[in-house]
């Protein structure tokens, strides 16, 4: 079946409001033709200039992180009600930045991955083994435990328009990609789960994003496997000439 390409940048902590809005400027007609999806994860700051300087366009913005409570006392936190009014239309949960620095575990991704969907923002659910895990031969054991707990509570009929990117830990920033052989091979493992847990159906249609050191030099033979279905990107989605080429990949 054919699944769409979403190609998306994830900022991290990089550009103010000026340096964002200039960004989408310069990338809205490069990638207007793009059949691919086009998602920039933008910091909380940007997303409101940004979605409305890409309001007509094929550029939808998201962001990086959010809190599952609806409100509350909880000192530099978001709501998806938040987000969704600012102009975010997905939002990237579990990055391992965020499981690794600020102590996110399993049970509160899940939360969160349930309040973007009752909420209606689109969730990026992220998931990767470390360096340890694959040297240990446990990234099967850890991907499994990652997805099912962070899917806990959810069936076929609401998982709607989850997306997974799985983005091995040992290849975010360090310039070292899976090699392609091993990224279908744990793309195929991350869909076997999906499939236990949801079904066929599920697992077919679902999409799941590759992400580590993507950049223009490689990104072809990536989206050339069969069960990757787009990329999530961080360094190489930093500048506009490199990331309307990993947009235009297919061109
Ligand atoms: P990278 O980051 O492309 O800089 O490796 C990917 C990510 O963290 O999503």
């Amino acid at each position: 079946m054919a699944r769409k390409y979403i190609i998306a940048g994830n900022w991290k902590m990089y550009k103010t409001i000026a340096e964002a809005t200039a960004f989408v400027d310069a990338i809205a007609t490069e990638v207007a033709n793009s059949d691919n999806a086009v998602y920039l994860a933008v910091p909380y700051t940007a997303i409101r200039p940004a979605s409305e300087k890409t309001a007509n366009t094929n550029v939808v913005i998201g962001a990086q992180n959010m809190n599952d409570a609806d409100e509350g006392a909880f000192t530099g936190e978001i709501a998806a009600n938040m987000l969704i009014e600012a102009g975010a239309q997905f939002v990237v949960i579990g990055h391992s930045e965020r499981r690794a620095y600020f102590n996110e575990d399993n049970a509160f991704i899940n939360r969160k991955i349930k309040k973007a969907l009752s909420a209606k923002i689109q969730p990026i659910l992220c998931v990767g083994e470390t360096l340890e895990d694959r040297e240990n031969n446990k990234t099967e054991e850890v991907l499994r435990q990652q997805l099912t707990e962070s899917l806990a509570d959810l069936t076929a009929e609401n998982v709607g328009p989850l997306v997974i990117a799985y983005e091995p830990v040992w290849a975010i920033g360090t310039g070292k990609t899976a090699t392609v052989d091993v990224a279908q091979e744990t793309h195929v493992f991350c869909r076997s789960v999906i499939k236990d847990v949801f079904g066929d159906d599920v697992a077919q249609k679902i999409t799941i994003l590759y992400g580590g050191s993507v950049k223009p030099e490689n990104v072809k033979e990536l989206m050339a496997q069969n069960d990757i279905d787009g990329a999530l990107v961080g360094g190489a989605a930093l500048q506009p000439e490199s990331f309307v080429k990993l947009v235009n990949f297919d061109k």
